[in-house]
């Protein structure tokens, strides 16, 4: 069948939109008609070149939600009408990764940066993005990388838990565990970073510091649970002395859009002793090199993360992140600064990166 999809054909070309065809769902997969895809800041990393394990040209979006409309003969667990979100990391349930508990590292997510051929195009086949391709109107995905979730639950919240409000909430709670009295930083707070405030302020953090350069981005963060804010790490450091009665931070959060070695050194000093820095932030794929004092790491006993998915298990932490939304502890619905259509996907990204959206969805029915 047909569909129009936003695809990135090469390296720091805009986003152009084109119809695609796409093959009828295999045994194992599934036909999405696409309801909601957000535009987080990974999809801008590939068009910009910085996944150099990445092929263009690539049908992007991982975040999304979508109501199945057709399965393949030996899909089990989900039906023609049932509602997902998307994951891009796929969850087998059977490899040792996800035989441990981790469906964050199931090791069938090893191919998620190459993509997978799956729409052909007036110029040839494109891949999708982690097997999914959330940018298109319709996508064949596996059954392994959806979610079944509640059919009461609005289709716009869905879409910001199948990856940042995931990887954020999940970046405080589960990799950097926050708890009860902590001082918390959190660097940089777009799509991802303030959910890491929201996880922080569920967790019981008793300071959580916001540090942002965009003054909206620094309110908004207070009306999500920061309790204060800083322009930038300098500006934090006398913040954090104060709050922390000179011991430091417990855990230092690094949500920035692009993970530039300089920000390393800075951001572990604002951490205290036994405490800890996670970096969820991605950067380009060749930047081997960060510094930091190995000393002060070994002698003060610190700890270094890092965070895929916020540890979070889609199967089983998508649902739970909806629960607590439906019970009002978790706020979505103000996550969503703006709605584009697909045609507008140009326009919505320069307005991620000039800083003006939290998080940005791309409405279908636009
Ligand atoms: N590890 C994972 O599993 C995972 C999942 C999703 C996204 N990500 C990555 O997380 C990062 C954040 O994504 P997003 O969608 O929230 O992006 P975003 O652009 O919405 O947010 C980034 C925020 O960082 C701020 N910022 C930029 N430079 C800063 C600095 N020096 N100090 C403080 N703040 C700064 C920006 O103003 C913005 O508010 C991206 O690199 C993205 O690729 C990782
Ligand atoms: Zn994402
Ligand atoms: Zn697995």
């Amino acid at each position: 069948m047909k569909t129009r999809a936003a695809v990135a054909y090469a390296v720091n070309q805009p986003w152009t939109i084109e119809e695609f065809e796409i093959a009828d769902p295999g045994p194992e997969e599934v036909l999405v008609k696409m309801s909601f895809a957000g535009l987080c800041h990974s999809d801008e990393h590939i068009r910009l070149g910085d996944f150099t394990e990445a092929v263009l040209p690539m049908v992007c979006g991982h975040e999304g939600s979508g109501v199945i409309e057709a399965v393949g003969d030996r899909v089990r667990g989900l039906e023609v009408g049932d509602h997902v979100a998307a994951s891009f990391i796929p969850s087998c349930g059977r490899c040792p990764s996800c035989a441990d508990g981790m469906q964050y590292l199931c090791d069938n997510g090893a191919e998620i940066m190459a993509g997978e051929d799956r729409f052909m195009g007036p110029n040839g086949p494109a891949k999708a993005m982690s097997g999914i391709g959330t940018f298109s109107e319709y996508a064949v995905v596996h059954e392994n990388s959806l979610v079944k979730v509640g059919d009461w639950y609005p289709l716009e919240a869905v879409a910001l838990c199948s990856c940042g409000v995931a990887t954020g909430w999940g970046t405080a709670v589960n990799v950097a565990g926050v708890s009860a009295g902590d001082t918390v930083v959190v660097i940089g707070t777009g799509g991802i970073g303030i959910n890491a405030v929201q996880g922080a302020a569920m967790a019981g953090a008793a300071n959580i510091i916001a540090v942002d350069p965009v003054e909206m981005k620094r309110e908004f963060a207070q009306s999500m649970g920061a309790t204060h804010a800083a322009a930038s790490i300098a500006e934090a450091g006398p913040l954090v002395e104060e709050l922390s009665w000179g011991r430091g931070a417990n855990q230092v959060i690094l949500t920035v859009g692009d993970a530039t070695s300089d920000l390393f050194a800075p951001a572990m000093g604002l951490v205290g002793k036994a405490g800890s820095l996670t970096l969820t932030s991605l950067s380009n794929m060749l930047q081997n090199e960060i510094s930091l004092n190995t000393v002060d790491l070994a002698m003060s006993g610190k700890h270094l993360h890092g965070s895929i998915y916020g540890y979070c298990n889609p199967r089983s932490d998508i649902p739970k992140l909806l629960r607590l939304y439906d019970q009002g502890k978790l706020k979505l619905d103000e996550l969503i600064t703006r709605r584009y259509s697909l045609d507008e996907i140009n326009e919505g990204y320069r307005a991620m990166h000039a800083g003006e959206n939290i998080r940005a969805v791309i409405d279908f029915s636009l």
